[in-house]
């Protein structure tokens, strides 16, 4: 646990085993053959804002051509948020669970698998940064959501794909992704990472970086495209807390 601490100090993320690499597999084929459904049956799984995400929960419909944000053209992803209240507003909705019931299982499990890991480094870090405390003392259950992502590869300036910027919470952990892509740091200090699947990369968010003073920085990434051809890239990332 040190190490990652460490790690993050010193170069701004960390990387720690994961593994699930099947649920991660299997979650990812299972959001492929969502992805297949009519756009209206999709939207079925769209449920309300949720306040700290301000997002979606579930499938999160892209049907504007341009991002109203940054004035762009869309990232041409799609993106579904799972948290643990995604089952109760199926069911609230009267949704048939039943044949994404391996899918949301799968999600589960790595939900909480993730939400273990970021609890342990943000204790530890409050050791060294007390102030992170305070963000235990509402502990409620269900505080991180889990973003499936599936990039269309849209060719780009320079290959990116996902505009740069820092995430908003306190911690992110990019569980996997099934081609490199993820570019981190800015300027001459850039890179994009290499790693086996099953390994995680866990970096502060700005959030992080607002309770430490800056000493753990919100770390700068963006997404850019290396398989040289049309593909689609997948990614799961669990962030906490929002
Ligand atoms: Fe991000």
């Amino acid at each position: 646990m040190n190490n990652i601490i460490n790690d993050i100090e010193g170069k701004g993320y960390a990387e720690l085993p994961f593994g699930l690499e099947d649920a991660v597999n299997e979650s990812f084929s299972s959001f492929k053959e969502f992805l297949k459904l009519d756009l209206e049956q999709r939207k079925q799984w769209t449920f309300p804002i949720d306040r700290k995400l301000n997002s979606e929960i579930g499938y999160v419909p892209r049907e504007e051509e341009t991002n109203q944000m940054t004035g762009h053209p869309y990232d041409y992803k799609d993106v579904f948020h799972f948290d643990l209240s995604l089952l109760n507003r199926a069911v609230e909705k009267k949704l048939d669970i039943g044949p994404y019931k391996d899918w949301f299982d799968n999600l589960t499990l790595i939900y909480n698998k993730a939400e273990r890991i970021a609890e342990d480094t943000l204790k530890n870090i409050s050791i060294n940064y007390p102030d992170i405390q305070n963000v235990f003392q509402d502990k409620q259950e269900n505080k991180g959501v889990l973003r499936l992502l599936n990039y269309h590869m849209i060719n780009r300036d320079e290959g990116v794909i996902g505009l740069g910027h820092v995430d908003e919470w306190l911690l992110t952990i990019n569980i996997a992704e099934n081609l490199p892509g993820l570019k981190v740091g800015a300027g001459t200090n850039s890179h994009i990472l290499m790693r086996d699947f099953g390994i995680a990369i866990v970096y502060p968010g700005r959030k992080l970086g607002n309770l430490t003073s800056n000493k753990l920085k919100p770390l700068y990434h963006e997404v850019v495209r290396t398989d040289g051809d049309v593909g689609n890239r997948m990614a799961l990332t669990f962030f906490f807390d929002r």
